[in-house]
């Protein structure tokens, strides 16, 4: 399509300073370019000039960005506007190489999905033609940062003529970026919608440019009552779950606005698959009065309710973690930044949060379409912080962007992954590769030859590689291990249990638990906050849990972390045995959106244990912890798993009909609609595809 019809389709009349520019320095046809620009200027368009460009010339385009929930507003926005071509969203499962994906014209997917295809050697990799980048500062995250950098800077090695356009709104060190991706440096200082930072301390609004304002009142509700009374709606961050929640609920409680549509939200929550849990009944019960809390122990699908309620401007207040804040358009006139210190879980104690993250979470203050002026406001409680946080937060940049590669354990990840997708590397084109990095472009030569060295060693004594005198061959395991997506340390600790793990199997000793602690304290694992939850079960349980490797082989710490694995480990255990949600926090304070995330960890994990139990040959232990892991994925005893591998049927449903006698895939299968329609939740439609899915399945088993 061309120009016009691009800009009709986005909605749009005329072009943005950020889209202009790419056009008057020539890159719309060819070249690429990192493109800084304040939040809410229009990159997306920007880049989505470029993208219809490439499509338009045949070519393939790799959308990036670092969040799941980001990565789907952008999918909806890009199959709106490139209807013509086929627009696809990758963000799932690790262990597949998405060849299908091979048809498809526009990809998004997140960092992560990205760098797994790249270890499964995708063909169709070498036919993108443009890779776009979108929130490219993340690259400096310590978590995230160096799968995303070793992704980039293998494409960069193997797609020489792929065309790159990376896009931040904090980039201070542009040069650094832009000599990595080899792309135009292109900044552009132009918001079109002015946003003011300041911030309040005691009656006073003090802006960055040194005016003030008085406000009667301290913290966050003066600023909320403000922004209400000249009809914005408002996001307030905190950097605790427990506080966005209980804050959720004295605003609630404090203002009780009526919004419209309210209780049609409330009855959404109800009839979730997870009403059952307190911690939504809390949503419905703020919901009902206008405002939401936000965060990732709430699951991803209850997120975007809440996210397009707010943006149809039925709920008026959102309260959320810091997770909302990376590049959503949500109509805020005003964001509070309740808090600058934040725990750190690395160091030990709490730190002020990166002038990076104060700027990203402003940046969702006043955006186009919503709003003629955003705010954003830090909140101070002490005389003594007012300067620094003003000259902190207010008038200096965000930090300059740098590789995360300098972590060890990441490091040792990447060269496995990366030597086991090549099947076999040169010590040559190792190093060329690894100098393609920003790690690289950021340490020099030197940074390479005093890390690669020991990483290289430490992996070919675990096994995961042989070095002969030319470069390094990954063995099968450690292929295996690279695809399974898991950490080599993870991978090195399940063969380390195999032999123990053998012995109890052949003894038919109990192992779900011993087996889940073992899941639960791998690198891979998510830990599980011991804010809620009572201390004394869990110590007692870590005591009784015979562990399948000795504990000072194990990846703890402290007893405070194990007491945390032990936490993880128990709560799946009731997870697998079918324990409602609601009741797993009722007795371990694990919040239904953590659950989620422990348990697809976990599937992962385990269906990675089997198949490395499988590679060192024994077969029935690995068809077990298979069993586990479909037990996870689902959350159901074994005796159910037959019924939840019809579609439609999830643990509730699969419970109830268990219960009413229908145990097998046969049992359905000769049974009759009107029979099934009788039962709760099942409903005139789905016993009927139940009966048809039953009935193939079955008489395929039955003619074979
Ligand atoms: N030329 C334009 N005219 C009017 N509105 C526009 C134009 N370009 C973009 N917009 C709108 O501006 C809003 C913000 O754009 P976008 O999401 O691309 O911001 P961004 O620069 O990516 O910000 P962030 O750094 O926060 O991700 C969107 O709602 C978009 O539709
Ligand atoms: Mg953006």
């Amino acid at each position: 399509m061309n120009l016009d019809v691009l800009l009709k389709r986005a909605g749009v009349n005329s072009l943005y300073p950020t889209q202009r520019v790419i056009i008057e320095q020539g890159l719309l046809e060819k070249g690429s370019f990192v493109l800084a620009a304040p939040t809410a200027s229009g990159k997306t368009l920007a880049a989505e000039m470029i993208m219809n460009e490439e499509l338009e010339n045949g070519g393939k385009v790799l959308y990036l960005a670092p969040l799941r929930s980001l990565a789907y507003e952008k999918y909806e926005e890009f199959s709106h506007i490139f209807d013509e071509w086929k627009v696809r969203i990758s963000i799932g499962d690790y262990d597949s190489s998405e060849e299908p994906l091979r048809e498809y014209d526009l990809v998004i997917m997140t960092y992560e999905k990205f760098d797994s295809v790249q270890r499964h050697r995708s063909s169709w990799l070498s036919e993108i033609s443009l890779l776009v980048l979108d929130e490219v500062h993340y690259v400096g995250d310590p978590h995230r940062g160096p799968t995303l950098e070793m992704a980039v800077s293998k494409f960069l090695y193997n797609n020489k003529y792929a065309r790159r356009v990376a896009l931040s709104a904090t980039i201070t060190n542009l040069d650094e970026i832009s000599k990595w991706l080899d792309a135009k440096p292109i900044r552009v200082d132009w918001r079109p919608v002015p946003l003011r930072a300041g911030m309040f301390f005691d009656g006073t609004l003090i802006y960055r440019d040194g005016t003030t304002e008085p406000l009667s009142g301290r913290g966050v509700l003066p600023l909320v009552e403000r922004s209400l009374r000249s009809g914005g709606q408002v996001i307030v961050f905190y950097n605790r779950r427990a506080d966005a929640v209980s804050w959720a609920e004295k605003l609630a409680k404090k203002l009780n606005l009526k919004g419209r549509e309210l209780e049609d939200l409330v009855d959404v929550l109800k009839l979730s698959a997870y009403s059952s849990s307190k911690l939504i009944d809390r949503l419905a019960s703020v919901i009902r009065r206008g405002v939401a809390f936000h965060h990732a122990g709430l699951p991803f699908e209850l997120r975007k309710v809440i996210e397009s309620s707010f943006k149809r401007g039925d709920l008026r207040i959102i309260t959320a973690t810091p997770t909302l804040a990376a590049g959503v358009n949500l109509p805020a006139r005003t964001v509070i930044i309740s808090s600058y210190m934040r725990y750190d879980r690395t160091v030990g104690r709490i730190v002020p949060i990166s002038v990076m993250e104060f700027w990203q979470m402003a940046g969702r203050a006043g955006r186009p379409r919503y709003d003629r002026y955003g705010e954003a406001f830090i909140i101070v409680n002490s005389e003594r912080d007012v300067n620094m946080v003003f000259k902190r937060y207010l008038s200096s940049e965000p930090e300059p962007i740098s590789s995360s590669l300098y972590d060890i354990s990441q490091l040792r990840n990447h060269v496995l992954a990366l030597i086991s997708s090549q099947g076999y590397m040169g010590k040559d084109d190792l190093y060329k590769i690894f100098q393609k990095t920003l790690l690289f472009v950021q340490g020099g030569r030197r940074i390479l030859e005093r890390s690669l060295p020991y990483v290289l060693s430490s992996l070919e004594e675990e096994g995961f590689l042989i070095e002969d005198r030319a470069g390094y061959r990954a063995t099968s395991i450690g292929k295996r291990v690279s695809e399974l997506y898991v950490d080599p340390s993870s991978a090195y600790i399940m063969i380390q249990s195999v032999d123990e793990l053998e012995r109890r199997f052949n003894r038919s000793e109990a192992l779900d638990l011993p087996v889940l602690q073992l899941i639960a304290m791998l690198p891979d694992m998510p830990r599980v906050s011991m804010l809620r939850g009572r201390r004394s079960i869990l110590e007692e349980a870590a005591e009784e849990i015979e562990m399948l490797i000795p504990l000072e082989e194990a990846p703890i710490s402290s007893l405070p972390e194990l007491l945390q694995v032990t936490k993880a480990a128990l709560s799946l255990n009731m997870w697998i045995s079918g324990v409602s949600e609601g009741e797993i926090e009722e007795k371990l304070g694990v919040e239904p959106g953590d659950l989620r995330g422990l348990s697809e960890t976990a599937t992962w994990l385990c269906y990675a244990y089997s198949e490395i139990v499988r590679l060192l040959g024994k077969h029935k232990i690995s068809d077990w912890l298979r069993k586990i892991s479909m037990r996870m994925r689902y959350g159901v005893p074994e005796e159910l798993l037959p019924l939840v591998s019809l579609k439609g049927i999830g643990r509730i449903r699969a419970k109830i009909l268990y219960d009413r006698g229908y145990r097998t895939v046969k049992d359905i299968a000769l049974s009759t609609s009107e029979d099934l329609e009788k039962l709760p939740g099942i409903g005139k439609k789905l016993s009927k595809e139940l009966i048809d899915q039953a009935r193939s399945v079955y008489h395929a088993s039955t003619s074979n």
